[in-house]
């Protein structure tokens, strides 16, 4: 697990930028996991500037994303489809038609919906690198703590701990969804590369528990200690509960001298 610190979230969105970039530049059919949440908005937003600015195509780009409330269609302002349309997809050109979100809609079957995403992603050539959030609970996706470490897209209920957190995005007399299709924890290990965000102090603990505490299915997100290629991007108030913050800086350091003569990629 390589850490990063940075003075602010923007700098974390500044990072993400890079690698997404790298990605769609090196990359000619590449396939990107996308988040939700107020974490990743930034990095949109900067993608969608070095698209406007004729940086970046997402022309070849297939997308997955993490995961979508059921309960709730398309159309719905509370809409991970809708959320995604409205910071990434509306303002640059990637083919509406190749991102693909986990749904179930009414009358489906969630198991046979999870099952068809996985073999979306499979027959996609797996995802390439995966843009990740983390709750406060340590949940990636919405694998909520006691997801099992093996699991794949599927439904899943939130805890209450996570309908509290996210409860300031809806209406008081809103319908906000209790149960969401997500990812699972083995899904987001197959990809090749994982960018996980965390800003703010709400997220210090989990982000100690994922980097320094034990594999633990309590904490989903330490499963990420397990990947080989995950990258974890933080700002100093995320970072703050970590003991090994002046290591994190020198190897970072010494990761950029690398990285300017063999690129943030290497196994494409
Ligand atoms: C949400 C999403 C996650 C996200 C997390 C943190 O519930 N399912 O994918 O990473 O919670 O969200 P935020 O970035 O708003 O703190």
């Amino acid at each position: 697990m390589q850490v990063i610190i940075f003075d602010d979230a923007q700098h974390v969105a500044t990072h993400a930028a890079e690698w997404v970039a790298e990605l769609l530049n090196k990359n000619p059919k590449p396939v990107l996991g996308l988040a939700t949440g107020s974490t990743p908005i930034s990095l949109y937003q900067q993608l969608v500037n070095k698209h406007q600015a004729g940086q970046l195509s997402f022309k070849n780009t297939t997308s997955f994303n993490l995961d979508e409330y059921l309960g709730i269609d398309a159309s719905n302002a509370q809409s991970y489809r809708h959320f995604m349309n409205e910071n990434l997809f509306d303002h640059v050109d990637i083919d509406i038609s190749k991102t693909f979100l986990p749904t179930c809609a009414q009358g489906e079957n969630p198991r046979t919906q999870g099952l068809k995403y996985e073999q979306q992603i499979k027959q996609a050539g797996g995802v390439d690198l995966q843009i990740l959030g983390i709750g406060a609970n340590g949940h990636i996706g919405f694998n909520e703590p006691t997801s099992s470490l093996a699991s794949r897209t599927r439904i899943k209920t939130l805890t209450q701990q996570t309908l509290n957190d996210n409860s300031r995005l809806f209406d008081k007399n809103e319908f906000q969804p209790t149960l969401a299709m997500t990812m699972g924890i083995a899904t987001i290990l197959d990809a090749r590369y994982v960018l996980l965000m965390a800003t703010g102090e709400s997220k210090a603990k989990a982000v100690k528990d994922m980097v320094a505490g034990p594999l633990s299915a309590i904490c989903p997100a330490s499963a990420l200690q397990m990947h080989e290629n995950a990258i974890v991007l933080l700002d100093k108030a995320a970072a703050s509960q970590l003991e090994e913050q002046e290591y994190y800086q020198w190897a970072h350091d010494q990761n950029i001298m690398i990285n300017q003569e063999f690129g943030l990629y290497h196994n494409y």
